[in-house]
């Protein structure tokens, strides 16, 4: 993408009013940090290489958080204001031409299709910049524009500034601007922290370059939703029902069918293929991958899992870091971690539990077991409570089962141990050495019986 636009993301504030320990573009809203949200629409106006976010605040942290590799980062050691951050960037950007856009990072619902209108706008004659305008009901906490006679902006009066008269004013500024860079970073000096909370305020630069005789085109913009600031917790709260709603309607028009959307809970990255249904309640989080037809059961909560074409995931299943092939069935209350693998066809019934286990294709084990660290075939039938004793209370040991294998109701494997191909293990045994291919396994102690022995016990009462 050829690019005359610089980003700059202001992302090095505490958030006081958050009233957390975790500097505020860590916070997550539609599951992902307000700092990601905001490049994600960033990138539709500059390519990662022209995007700068200033880090102050638990800068370390906010830099590993950023996903999205090439961006860059200028450090703000003190938070000296608003105006103050943009000059920390200074050396990261390009000073001499082009258009600067600076947003500030807590504003996670803004639509690329907003930047680029911004970024695209054409002003006659010489501009200083254009900046994004709305109204809202309550402006209190918001700068307040100020037009000139031809309707341009004049000045922006912060919240702590503003005289009873323009306090009435409710057409604010949301954080949003776009710079001529050369005259920006040629005036950039003239900040002064002359105000009472001494801060060098960016808002300043629009009465800056308005005094040097260069206008400030307002681009007012309706909707005022994607142009929320987050402050406070509850703010964070909207946010992310709004991005979970943008979210499932996006699905829903490219083909999935959701059962009351307000109820199911979807990350930004999650990907669902078309014909699958998504059943009330279900939580869908981190990189999750669910294919075509599929359907997600109520209450069933996958995070980084790939779910394959036409696998029916039955009500509250738990999955984590796990795959699921195609055409299987997986559920109810059936829990997946750590690298599971389910392959194709394969059958997980209620009250399993598959950590770092690859199950073969067509493979069942359908009620009450504990697989773990195990590799298992394809076409085995893993009886009812069979449990593999992978962990000896120092290290963990790996269980083999070959395709086609037998394992009875309630076997206890314990591993390291081998069940060779086509091996048929009898219910209730206890199996400390591999099986031999095509054997039968017993592990148990032999049954008594004792002729007469109940009825003899009843006549004694
Ligand atoms: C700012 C605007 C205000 C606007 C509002 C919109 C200024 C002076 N005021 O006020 O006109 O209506 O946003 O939400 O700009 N930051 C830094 N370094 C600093 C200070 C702040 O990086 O030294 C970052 C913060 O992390 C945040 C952003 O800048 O992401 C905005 O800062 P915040 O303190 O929230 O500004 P507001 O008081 O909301
Ligand atoms: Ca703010």
């Amino acid at each position: 993408m050829k690019s005359n636009v610089t980003v700059v993301i202001l992302a090095a504030g505490l958030g006081t009013r958050m009233k957390s320990k975790k500097a505020k573009v860590l916070h997550e809203a539609g599951g992902d940090t307000l700092l990601n949200q905001i490049i994600r629409a960033a990138l539709a106006v500059a390519p990662a290489e022209r995007i700068v976010a200033v880090v102050g605040h638990q800068a370390q942290q906010v830099r590993e958080s950023v996903h999205v590799p090439g961006i860059r980062f200028a450090e703000q050691p003190e938070q000296k204001g608003t105006g103050h951050a943009v000059m920390c960037a200074r050396e990261q950007v390009d000073v001499s031409e082009g258009q600067l856009l600076i947003l500030n990072g807590d504003g996670p619902l803004l639509r690329p299709a907003t930047l680029r209108k911004l970024v695209n706008l054409q002003v006659t004659g010489v501009t200083g910049g254009k900046i994004v305008t709305t109204r809202l009901e309550d402006p209190t906490g918001y700068g307040r524009i100020l037009r000139d006679e031809h309707g341009m902006v004049a000045r922006i009066v912060e919240q702590k500034s503003v005289t009873a008269e323009q306090h009435e004013i409710d057409e604010i500024n949301p954080g949003l601007y776009c710079f001529n860079a050369a005259l920006f970073w040629s005036h950039v000096g003239e900040l002064r922290p002359d105000n009472t909370a001494h801060e060098f305020y960016l808002t300043d630069m629009v009465e800056i370059i308005a005094k040097h005789g260069y206008a400030i085109a307002p681009l007012f913009i309706e909707d005022e939703t994607e142009l929320l600031g987050i402050n406070t917790k509850a703010e964070l709260a909207v946010a992310d029902t709004i991005l979970r709603g943008r979210k499932a309607r996006e699905l829903m028009m490219a083909g999935v069918t959701i059962e009351n959307p307000g109820s199911v809970s979807i990350d930004v990255d999650v990907e669902v293929g078309a014909d699958s249904v998504i059943e009330a309640n279900v939580h869908l989080r981190g990189k999750t991958k669910v294919g075509e037809g599929c359907r997600i059961g109520t209450g069933s909560v996958l995070r980084d899992c790939e779910i394959g074409d036409g696998t029916v995931i039955l009500p509250y299943v738990v999955a984590e870091q796990s795959r699921v092939g195609k055409n299987a069935f997986v559920g109810p209350f059936s829990r997946l971690r750590m690298n599971a693998e389910a392959t194709d066809g394969t059958h997980i019934g209620n009250f399993v539990e598959l950590k770092k286990t690859r199950l073969g294709e067509g493979s069942k084990a359908s009620h009450l077991a504990y697989l773990g660290d195990a590799v298992i075939g394809s076409g085995v039938n893993v009886g009812a409570g069979t449990i593999t004793c992978n962990y000896d209370g120092e290290k963990k040991h790996q269980t083999v089962i070959g395709d086609g294998v037998f394992v009875g109701s309630n076997s206890t494997l314990v591993a390291p141990l081998t069940l060779e191909t086509g091996s048929f293990i009898a219910a209730g045994s206890v199996i400390t050495k591999d099986v031999e291919a095509d054997a039968l396994a017993l592990g148990r102690a032999q049954q008594t019986d004792k002729p007469g022995w109940a009825k003899r016990r009843r006549e004694r009462k």
